[in-house]
């Protein structure tokens, strides 16, 4: 076995019987299909960079069947991530029908640690409305599947869908045909979110004694969130022997999510003491890598979300103040530190230079040289400008902005709105399109309205918001905001993201940032970042 194999997780047969927890990461698949959380090829590589930093065991990357951009997601993450020193393993997604599973492989081959993963339902919900087929005829095509995927790669996962309402005697039946034909994993899903913790486990427990040929794969589980349990179902079906996980960032997923891969990770650690396994998790990445997720997909967690919401280690009540001051442990069960969460650190100032700004980027892991520093180091200079005091969070959003950044077609020149109590809003907007000014004004309900009919003047688009929020950065009066948008243009839904301290302005940004996206939709990354 392989340093790297050991780092991450080992051989299957081993990992069957030891205290190793795989963590398989399904954001960039099923975390990704949920609505309002696409993300463009550019986007899930930069993600799957930060997920190999986070050092998960297995990134499922899409499902390349799907669609163009998804197989080409799948394959750009397999050629690059899949080829670091110490990979983890790159997974694409299938049906059991054969021509999936060659596009899978097409789609993941490049990795140096490859798996393809098949599914079909074996409920009997789905086997009537859904598929309309046969139990026979649905374990023949596992069989099948499974055996052809066999044929491209040692490391292949089965699933039976919707596990928790299959008829028990069958699902086992189906699973010990996938090990036989050559599975060496097999998850467990609970599809619809359906169980209950205690049965959950027991279900697992059984799966376990039941397979003849159990102990031949690893026993995974993949739980939604939609009765809240996925957590708490993932923990059980450890304790139970399963030895993956399948889970997302911020717990994101179809209809109330997936379980939340940080909610897992620091309950396996804090509570050591009752699950007595380990995961390969660099924990201190995990604040980043829910932050980098929330700025490309514009979606912020709840301030009260486990872990990496905003108040997870504030401390507000008098008592507990005074707890904490005193003695951590009072009320403290896990440091900030653990997940990489700065205390909001203040760092530089208007006076520091472009030294300082690139080495404390390198500290918060981001590597920028040449055009990208001069144009991230302008941008911390103006806000060091208008913003006394410049934290970890203010420059967070200033290189994830870089980094997200789309080939600017349009820039944004030149803002000037007015509005206010009686007034009809008014705005003034100038772009420049490869160094050409153009100028164009207009109104709206509010100054934003304003703003956004003036820059559709200006490109000869229309776009219709869809959604729209904004959120400062850190707190205080001068703090940045930060908005995302999204924006219909003509059936084409398209995200984008711009931060200032002024909030029109930052509005603007976000809107220009859309229409850049639309006009040049997926490049090649801009910022280099500092390898696992
Ligand atoms: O929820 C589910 O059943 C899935 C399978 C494809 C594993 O996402
Ligand atoms: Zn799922």
């Amino acid at each position: 076995m392989t340093a790297a194999r050991e780092e991450r997780g080992g051989s299957p047969m081993v990992e069957a019987m030891s205290d190793r927890v795989m963590i398989f990461d399904t954001t960039l698949r099923d975390g990704e299909q949920a609505p309002g959380f696409s993300m463009n090829v550019v986007e899930k590589l930069e993600m799957a960079r930060q997920l190999a930093r986070l050092n998960v065991d297995v990134i499922e990357a899409g499902f390349p069947i799907s669609s163009d951009e998804d197989f080409q997601a799948v394959r750009e993450v397999a050629k690059t991530v899949g080829q670091l020193e110490h990979p983890p393993g790159i997974c694409g997604l299938s049906r059991v029908a054969l021509g999936d599973i060659d596009r899978c492989w097409e789609a993941v081959k490049y990795a140096k640690r490859p798996r393809i993963h098949t599914f079909v339902a074996t409920s009997d919900i789905h086997l009537k409305y859904k598929l309309r087929k046969s139990r026979a005829e649905v374990l023949k095509a596992a069989v099948e599947a499974v055996r052809h995927a066999r044929g491209y790669c040692d490391d292949v996962e089965f699933s039976p869908e919707d596990a928790s309402r299959s008829d028990f005697d069958y699902m086992c039946e189906v699973l010990e045909a996938a090990i036989d034909a050559g599975a060496r994993t097999i998850n467990i899903p609970d599809t619809v979110g359906y169980a209950m913790p205690q049965e959950w486990g027991e279900r697992i427990a059984r799966i376990r004694e039941r397979v003849r040929n159990s102990h031949k794969a690893i026993v995974s589980v993949h739980c939604h969130n939609d009765l809240g349990q996925a957590v708490a179902n993932s923990l059980v079906a450890i304790q139970n022997g399963a030895r993956q996980v399948e889970c997302t960032i911020n717990g994101i997923g179809e209809r109330a999510g997936n379980a939340s891969l940080e909610e897992i990770v620091m309950a396996l650690q804090t509570r050591k003491d009752v699950f007595g396994v380990v995961t390969g998790v660099r924990s201190e990445e995990i604040y980043r890598t829910s932050k980098l997720l929330s700025h490309i997909t514009g979606v912020h967690v709840q301030p009260n979300k486990a872990i990496v919401g905003e108040n997870a280690f504030a401390h507000e009540a008098g008592i507990h103040q005074d707890g904490v001051l005193k003695e951590k442990l009072t009320y403290e069960i896990m440091r900030p530190q653990d997940i990489g969460r700065s205390s909001n650190k203040l760092v530089l100032g208007k006076h520091s230079g472009r030294h300082a700004f690139k080495i404390r980027l390198k500290d918060l892991g981001f590597e920028l040289d040449g055009p990208e520093l001069d144009k991230a180091f302008k941008r911390f200079k103006d806000l060091a400008d208008k913003k006394k005091e410049v934290y970890d969070e203010d420059l967070l959003a200033i290189v994830k902005d870089e980094m997200t950044q789309v080939p600017e077609t349009w820039v944004l020149d030149y803002l000037h709105f007015v509005s206010g109590t009686g007034l009809i809003p008014s705005a003034t907007v100038r772009l420049r399109r490869e160094d050409q000014p153009f100028q164009d004004s207009g109104t709206g309900d509010g100054p934003v309205e304003a703003v956004y009919s003036a820059i559709d003047a200006i490109a000869g688009i229309k776009g219709r918001l869809l959604d729209y929020n904004l959120r400062a950065v850190t707190q205080g009066r001068d703090a940045m905001g930060e908005v995302s948008v999204k924006v219909d243009f003509d059936g084409t839904v398209v995200v984008g993201k711009g931060s200032s301290t002024d909030v029109i302005e930052a509005s603007a940004r976000a809107y220009v940032n859309a229409i850049n996206r639309l006009v040049r939709p997926a490049p090649a990354p801009q910022v280099k970042e500092i390898g696992p």
